[in-house]
């Protein structure tokens, strides 16, 4: 058995070329980013992994990850007040950062009142796992539905840009982090696609993060039970005061 890899190739298979795409350069492929299964059929470059970051960066393109999202982190999320430990917060750190450890098969549902750090513990997990390579795909909610409709109005017909390819994207994502559930205004129809997505991912069991300020017996009883799945879901209530309305001074001390 052969371990060099067949090449995605043109002509010459051996040819050296120069990384085209700024990407590192790597003798596997031969800088081609793609190799050639024992079926035939391309597959990216399991070792340079540009084609991985390539699809990390497509889902950046329509997330919500931007603004202040990008700098929240685990390590910038307090946890201690006023020289206490504030247990409840300590928890929600804690399940965030086990879920950004080892998303597989696991969904995280967090849910509570206003202001209390639930978004930010979204984007420290988007950022976690952007950072170690795995795309994930952070969405409140509202813009999910809004980045839908606006495909629908264009009624555009290539696969990346139509309505049915986005909601491929979203219900396939190898992780997907969905912020402010149920603060949509809800319809018929943006309750048949919540549904649609919540249940393709919950049969395959899917890597999924959801976040929401209404008590989950609050949704379509199809989407509550399905988020209390007690074999592979962890649901956490985040019951700490709003961040927001805290005294600079406890804000920005520095425990
Ligand atoms: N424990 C914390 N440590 C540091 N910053 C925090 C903490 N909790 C909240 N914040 C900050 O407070 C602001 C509000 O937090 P965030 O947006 O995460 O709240 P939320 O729970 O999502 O609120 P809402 O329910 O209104 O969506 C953000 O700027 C966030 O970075
Ligand atoms: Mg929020
Ligand atoms: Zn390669």
């Amino acid at each position: 058995m052969t371990t060099e890899p067949k090449l995605g190739m043109l002509s010459d298979p051996d040819a050296y070329l120069p990384p085209a795409d700024g990407g590192p350069d790597c003798a596997y492929c031969k800088n081609r980013r793609f190799v050639l299964d024992e079926q035939g059929v391309l597959k990216p470059c399991p070792r340079c992994g540009v084609a991985q970051a390539r699809k990390v960066e497509a889902m950046r393109a329509f997330s919500s990850h931007a603004g202040v999202a990008l700098q929240q982190t685990f390590f910038n999320f307090k946890t201690v007040f006023n020289g206490q430990e504030d247990e409840i917060l300590r928890d929600c750190l804690e399940e965030a950062e086990r879920f950004a450890d080892n998303p597989q098969g696991r969904w995280l549902v967090m849910w509570g009142t206003r202001g209390n750090g639930k978004s930010h513990l979204c984007a420290a997990v988007a950022n976690h796992l952007r950072n170690s390579g795995t795309p994930a795909l952070f969405l409140t909610m509202p813009d999910l539905l809004a980045s839908l409709k606006h495909l629908m109005d264009l009624q555009a017909n290539t696969e990346q840009e139509s309505y049915s390819g986005r909601m491929k994207t979203i219900k396939t994502a190898p992780v997907l982090i969905l912020d402010d559930l149920g603060a949509e205004s809800a319809s018929s129809w943006s309750d048949a696609v919540l549904y649609e997505i919540v249940d393709h991912r919950y049969r395959n069991r899917l890597p999924t993060m959801i976040v929401t300020n209404c008590p989950l017996d609050q949704f379509d009883p199809r989407i509550t039970s399905r988020l209390q799945d007690t074999d592979f879901v962890t649901v956490v209530e985040n019951r700490a005061p709003d961040y927001r309305r805290r005294p600079p001074e406890e804000k920005h001390s520095a425990r």
